[in-house]
């Protein structure tokens, strides 16, 4: 028997906080703890419920029964939609992009969508692009029928309002708050969150054309979940590792360090990416002695 509201699911919060005794850090006289939102819950780890638990309740209240989501092969987003979808009772679909992929057999995440009911819909990459163009959404609706359509990543104003609740479990924690940025939903609530005299920190894991098109996206999702831009947060650019999903010997051989070391596995998209980046700045002494950084583990292996 599934039932439509997301605190049956028994989320893990406040998420626990994990100091971390890490060289790299205590030599420069930082602090690092792990905001352990991995651990939130099995199926929906990290911002995944951050961002999620408030369109399903939304979905719920207004009696929504089809999930419509958007994502790219090995999407974080699209398996954390279906399993919601299973465990909550919603039918779920899945634009995927690339439709080259669609007569190819599914890669184990696009696997995992559909053993959890997800139906997949694979269109070409301009398309993929205009997912928000009414005549594709028209589109959409014409194929699916109603829906209720959670963006890209899932970062829309109610995902940004979500992520308020990490701040706000931080507050009073760590003078740096840091996550790893894709769409920006989470870090847009995250510094909404945060108390005063606390800065977030955003690692975006995307070559961006413009280095100020994050920071606008940030701004905008700000702006629609709170009526303005929000707390005190900078983006720093250059730790994409060659841009998504991309990885360096140098990256590999921190995330393996790092594993080995702490006992923590470390997703290699967005958490590893993030960790070399703290490491990389308290080397360069951006951190000031005494402070302490709180890096947020959004997502597991
Ligand atoms: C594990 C993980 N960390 C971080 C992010 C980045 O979050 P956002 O897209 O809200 O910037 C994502 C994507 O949602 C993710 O899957």
């Amino acid at each position: 028997m599934t039932s439509p509201d997301p605190q049956a699911l028994r989320p893990r919060l406040p998420s626990p906080l994990q100091p971390v005794d890490d060289e790299r850090f205590t030599r420069h006289g930082v602090r690092l703890v792990l905001k352990r939102d991995d651990l939130i819950h099995p199926a929906l780890p990290g911002n995944k419920w951050r961002k999620l638990a408030p369109n399903l309740r939304a979905a719920t209240e207004a009696g929504d029964r089809a999930l419509l989501t958007f994502g790219g092969a090995y999407s974080n987003h699209l398996r954390a939609t279906a399993a919601a979808g299973r465990l909550l009772g919603f039918t779920t679909i899945g634009v995927v992009r690339g439709d080259e992929l669609a007569g190819a057999p599914l890669n184990w995440s696009l696997a995992r969508c559909v053993a959890d009911g997800m139906e997949l819909h694979f269109v070409d990459r301009a398309t993929y692009r205009r997912a928000s163009d009414p005549e594709v959404l028209a589109a959409l609706h014409e194929r699916f029928g109603a829906f209720r359509l959670i963006p890209e990543g899932g970062s829309n104003a109610l995902a940004a309002q979500g992520c308020t609740e990490l701040g706000r479990e931080l507050r009073g924690q760590a003078d740096t708050v840091a996550v790893a940025c894709g769409t920006g939903g989470t870090l847009a609530g995250l510094a909404a969150g945060l108390g005063p005299g606390q800065r977030a920190l955003g690692i975006p894991v995307l070559k961006g054309g413009s280095p100020h098109f994050l920071h606008g996206t940030v701004a905008d999702l700000q702006r629609a979940a709170f009526g303005d831009v929000r707390g005190d947060w900078t983006l720093a650019e250059d730790f994409h590792c060659g841009g998504y999903a991309r990885r360096t010997p140098e990256l590999d051989a921190f995330a393996d360090a790092f594993e080995e070391r702490h006992g923590l596995p470390v997703e290699r998209v967005y958490v590893a990416k993030l960790l070399l980046a703290l490491a990389t700045l308290a080397e360069r002494g951006a951190f000031p002695p005494g402070s302490t950084v709180a890096a947020v583990v959004t997502g597991t292996i």
